[in-house]
């Protein structure tokens, strides 16, 4: 597991977009796992700038979203899918036939469905790079507190905790949605690199629980240290309670020296 501590809130998405042009440059077919949330706008931003500025390049991209509240429709105004339009895909070349996100409107069959997702990630070759971001209550995805390590995409319930951190993007007297169909964190898992954005003060307790806390399914995060190739891009105040910042400032510039690969 990798830790990059970035002093601000715009280093942090700077370093996570440069990271992921750096992948789909690489690869222009590459496929990427997609989230949604607060922590993800600078990062969309910036890839944004990247592809109006200097050309970078989603016609052949993959993608696949992790999650979307059950109930809403992609045209409703919290729907994850209109996030991401709004903040990603309005704004780059992407194929709409490549852009793939759970569909929160599934009627009866939803086992069918979510095992169709499934087949879909396996169809495109499997997740070469996720992007995650993470709950206060450690989830990722809507992976919450006692979700199995094996789990695959399917409909979870959402704590009061996810409700209540969410309800800030609903009107005042707006139902929240109080399921999601997500990915499971044995799909997550299965990404062949993974990138874990956290900013701000309110996650410091739970990056630390993720990073230095033992291996738990009471936060699921924590699954990420069984991960090949896993790093956490965070911010100064996401990274104030780990114990081993000044460890992970010295891996981060013996790894920018000997194996700046692993950054890339
Ligand atoms: C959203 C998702 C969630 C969020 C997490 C953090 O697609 O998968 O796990 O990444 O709830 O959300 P913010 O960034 O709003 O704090």
């Amino acid at each position: 597991m990798l830790v990059l501590l970035k002093p601000s809130y715009e280093e942090l998405s700077r370093e996570a977009a440069r990271i992921v042009a750096s992948v789909v440059k690489n690869n222009p077919a590459v496929t990427l796992g997609l989230a949604t949330g607060s922590t993800m706008l600078g990062m969309y931003r910036e890839l944004v700038r990247l592809h109006k500025e200097q050309g970078l390049d989603f016609s052949k991209v993959v993608t696949f979203n992790l999650d979307e509240y059950l109930g809403l429709a992609a045209e409703h105004p919290q729907s994850f899918h209109r996030f991401m339009r709004e903040h990603f895909f309005d704004h780059v070349n992407a194929n709409p036939a490549n852009v793939h996100i759970p569909d929160g409107t599934i009627g009866g069959d939803y086992e069918e469905y979510c095992q169709s997702y499934e087949r879909a990630i396996l169809d495109a070759g499997g997740i070469d790079l996720q992007i995650l971001g993470i709950g206060r209550n450690g989830h990722i995805g809507f992976n919450e507190p006692t979700s199995s390590f094996g789990s695959r995409t399917r409909l979870k319930v959402l704590t009061s905790e996810t409700i209540e951190d969410n309800r800030k993007s609903f009107s005042a007297g707006e139902t929240m949605p109080e399921c999601a169909v997500t990915m499971g964190i044995g799909t997550i898992l299965e990404a062949k690199k993974i990138l874990l954005l956290a900013t701000g003060a309110t996650k410091a307790e739970t990056v630390a629980e993720a990073i230095e806390g033992p291996i738990s399914a009471s936060v699921t995060a924590s699954c990420l240290q069984l991960h090949p190739d896993a790093t956490f891009v965070i911010d100064e105040a996401a990274g104030a309670r780990l114990k081993q910042r000044d460890y992970y400032r010295r891996v981060m510039e013996m790894t920018a020296r000997f194996t700046p690969n692993r950054l890339s």
